[in-house]
């Protein structure tokens, strides 16, 4: 099945909570997701049972990968049952889990392996706990995270990517930190440029590290190489360093756009699905879910919706686009 554009429906990306324990300043800044935000009531939110069905559906239209993400997923209680559940469908070649890891004990990633999780993608902003605590704005030390990097593993959810948004000002002189600290490791840490999602983070270009300045300042210190990418549609340039130590991505959403080859749908956590993560709005799916609707028609319904698809954000993104009304990246998922 394939959009206006020719791209195939390859993954969804499914957030299972709009809610976050932090405020990073790129995504949910404090001044707005404040003590008196409204978040999602309870009763809106998907259940397992609910999100599981879609997941099939799409599955059979063609999804192949599941990614679980939020807000912080693991807010979401007894995840590993969700996960229990996705892992029982066929077809279904991977399921993999972005969270920021302040939550990732060791029992947990062990409970989340066990279930059928494949993968884990942590979040890690800075290796510097002042830098890490000014990007989380809650004052999270960055410990628990290399804890929960080490406990993922150890459950065998890696090899861990590490996803680290560079913002200029702010946290870009911790790069050649990340980068030296996993190097020689299975691990690989993924550059993002920061993106203007949603309407909330005072978004501005020059805040941008273009993916080619975060190469060179690493390849100053190691000399680097282009690798071919793993799959069709994957969103991290990847290098590989010289000297055999690994590898690392950049995520250039800014400067280099990928929207030719995305292949992903997204289903947030209170039932509506967009087919761009700079979407305005999405398509309700939740009243279909809960009317008795048959899985035939909600099957017709997605692939209407990816069929008329023709998003590509990213490649017409401009001072305009930037300021338009879209929906936020804890909603809607990252
Ligand atoms: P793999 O399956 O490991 O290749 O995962 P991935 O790289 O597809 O997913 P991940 O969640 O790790 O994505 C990393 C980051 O890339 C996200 O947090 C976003 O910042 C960005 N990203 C992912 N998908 C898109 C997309 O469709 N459009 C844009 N503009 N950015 C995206
Ligand atoms: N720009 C780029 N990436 C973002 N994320 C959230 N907000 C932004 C943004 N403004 C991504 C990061 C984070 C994940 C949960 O969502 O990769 O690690
Ligand atoms: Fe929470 Fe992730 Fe957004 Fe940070 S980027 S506020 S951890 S959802
Ligand atoms: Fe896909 Fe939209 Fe991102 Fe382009 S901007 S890669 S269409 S989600």
């Amino acid at each position: 099945m394939l959009d206006t554009l020719a791209r195939p429906l390859r993954d969804a990306r499914i957030s299972v909570t709009d809610r976050c324990n932090f405020r990073c300043v790129y995504c949910m800044p404090k001044e707005v997701f404040g003590r008196d935000f409204a978040f999602a009531p309870r009763e809106e939110l998907l259940t397992f049972e609910e999100i599981t069905r879609v997941a099939r559906i799409l599955t059979d239209l063609g999804v192949e990968k599941v990614r679980l993400t939020g807000g912080e997923p693991l807010l979401r209680r007894d995840l590993e049952r969700l996960v229990a559940q996705l892992a029982a469908i066929e077809g279904l070649r991977d399921i993999a889990l972005t969270t920021n890891g302040s939550l990732l004990t060791r029992l947990k990633s062990r409970l989340l392996a066990d279930a059928g999780l494949r993968r884990v993608t942590i979040s890690l902003d800075s290796l510097d706990d002042e830098t890490f605590r000014r990007m989380n704005d809650v004052d999270s030390p960055v410990e628990r995270v290399l804890d929960a990097i080490e406990g993922a593993a150890d459950a065998g959810l890696g090899p861990i990517k590490l996803d680290m948004v560079v913002m200029r000002g702010l946290n870009a002189t911790s790069v050649v930190d990340v980068a030296r600290r996993f190097r020689n490791m299975a691990h690989i840490v993924r550059f993002i440029e920061y993106m203007d999602v949603g309407n909330t983070n005072g978004w501005h270009l020059q805040d941008v590290v273009p993916g080619r300045e975060i190469v060179e300042l690493i390849a100053r210190e190691w000399p680097v190489e282009p690798v071919e990418a793993n799959y069709f549609g994957e969103v991290a340039s990847r290098y590989r360093y010289v000297d055999g130590a690994g590898e690392f991505g950049v995520i250039t959403s800014v400067t280099k756009p990928f929207c030719q080859s995305c292949t992903r749908v997204r289903l947030s956590a209170t039932g509506e699905v967009y087919t761009c993560l700079f979407a305005g709005k999405g398509r309700d799916l939740r009243s279909l879910l809960r009317n008795g609707t048959p899985d035939s028609e909600i099957r017709a319904v997605l692939a209407n919706i990816w069929q008329k698809r023709d998003d590509r954000y990213s490649e017409i993104r401009s001072e305009a686009t930037a300021a338009l009304k879209k929906v936020e990246m804890s909603h809607i998922g990252g």
